[in-house]
């Protein structure tokens, strides 16, 4: 059998591309309009070099630190995604893996897999929402994530519910009946190593998502929980203060890009905020979640903590937004990368490669903690600075 190891998380993505049936790939590499922002979370890394050392360096390395309340032995945590038909064994099987690494996971409200399972996989979870319905109806899912034992709050609030991609957008089944299997059977047919991880569970994707319903109910489509979210009435930041009030535990906002909305987000009493743009996924012509890391974290980062999520591939990545100011950051792609390529081994494999660049990094810039990281450890290009001026 070939060696199914992988050294970076850029060969874990060409293995996914072949492994995967075209539509679930391209529902993973995902991005809205032309890409522009998708582009740019990888390319403003790019702009970020580094300037080493070569004696005098440290012989130990200390990379961990904390995030809302967890002790993490790297600044790295799972960012919710619905990882629905990428592998039989889905967040259940992330949740694992990040276990395995001391590492916490953050599970989307759209995933494929009860909370309390991905729980009993690894009890560092954090629930991820986003506002839906009314407060009597949050309340209720909230209701849920403390009795599943979710550890913290993600409010991801950066959605504006199109994708009108130039590149066409993939056919997504509402469900998997006759007509569905027969339309996919083809691209199914075509990747025969992810159809027999599915047809050896006995079951295909059912496209559900369980942790929209009460324990044990029947869970709605994916379709059908996303209509009623459309419909849901837009939040204020008195909705957020008071879901914050009324959660009580740590709470993260994601999808923060401007610095007044940080502001606002510590007033409104929140834990922490992720310095995100959902990976390109929301309003195309955002800037890439790094370029605004700086001026929040230094408007912000002394009274909540600052991740930032979006665009990390490698472990040198991690060590750019942490000199730029980041407490740690959150990864989307490199393990769905990982998962898809490999499944639980696979993101096991994503977050080695990040552990080991984040360790060589530290290394080379004579720097024995993340904690001494500061911008004057990075090459910054003059382009990098462009989008700094995002409204403050
Ligand atoms: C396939 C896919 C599904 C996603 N689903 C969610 C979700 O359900 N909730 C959420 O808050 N963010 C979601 N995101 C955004 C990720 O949490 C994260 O912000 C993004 O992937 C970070 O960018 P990266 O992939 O470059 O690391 C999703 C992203 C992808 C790629």
């Amino acid at each position: 059998m070939a060696n199914a190891w992988f050294e970076t998380v850029a060969e874990a993505q060409r293995r996914a591309q072949k492994r995967l049936p075209k539509s679930v790939y391209a529902a993973l590499l995902a991005g809205t309009e032309k890409g522009l922002t998708l582009a740019d979370n990888l390319a403003a890394f790019d702009e970020l070099g580094f300037a080493p050392h070569l004696v005098d360096l440290p012989a130990h390395r200390d990379m961990a630190t904390t995030v809302m309340g967890q002790d993490i032995p790297m600044p790295v945590i799972i960012s919710p995604t619905g990882v629905q038909a990428v592998h039989p064994d889905g967040e259940v099987a992330v949740a694992r893996a990040a276990a395995a690494r001391g590492i916490p996971i953050g599970l989307s409200s759209f995933a494929s897999k009860p909370l309390e399972d991905v729980v009993a996989a690894n009890p560092q979870t954090f629930f991820q929402s986003y506002w839906m319905g009314t407060r009597d109806v949050m309340t209720e899912h909230l209701e849920r994530a403390r009795k599943g034992g979710a550890v913290g709050l993600i409010l991801t609030l950066d959605w504006t519910f199109a994708h009108r991609r130039d590149w066409g957008s993939p056919h997504i089944p509402e469900r998997m009946n006759l007509r569905e299997m027969l339309r996919l059977a083809p691209e199914g047919l075509s990747r025969p190593k992810w159809l027999y991880a599915f047809a050896k569970t006995g079951r295909l994707p059912d496209l559900t998502v369980p942790n929209m319903a009460a324990p044990g109910a029947r869970p709605p489509t994916f379709f059908g929980a996303y209509a009623d979210w459309m419909q849901s009435p837009l939040p204020t930041w008195d909705d957020v203060a008071w879901l914050r009030e009324h959660w009580g535990a740590p709470f993260l906002l994601k999808g923060v890009i401007r610095v007044d909305d940080a502001r606002r987000a510590v007033d409104a009493g929140v834990t922490a905020i992720s310095v995100s743009n959902h990976g390109g996924n929301n309003l195309d012509g955002t800037p890439a979640a790094i370029r605004a890391l700086p001026a929040i974290a230094e408007a912000v980062g002394d009274q909540i903590e600052v991740l930032l999520d979006g665009g990390i591939r490698r472990g040198s990545d991690v060590v750019k937004a942490v000199a730029l100011g980041a407490r740690a950051v959150m990864i989307g792609r490199a393990y769905l990368w990982g998962l898809a390529a490999n499944g639980q081994a696979g993101v096991e494999n994503s977050l080695d490669i990040l552990r080991g660049g984040i360790d060589s990094a530290l290394l080379g810039l004579g720097r024995s903690s993340i904690h001494d990281l500061a911008p004057s450890d990075l090459v910054i290009a003059r382009e990098f600075q462009r989008a700094l001026g995002v409204p403050q």
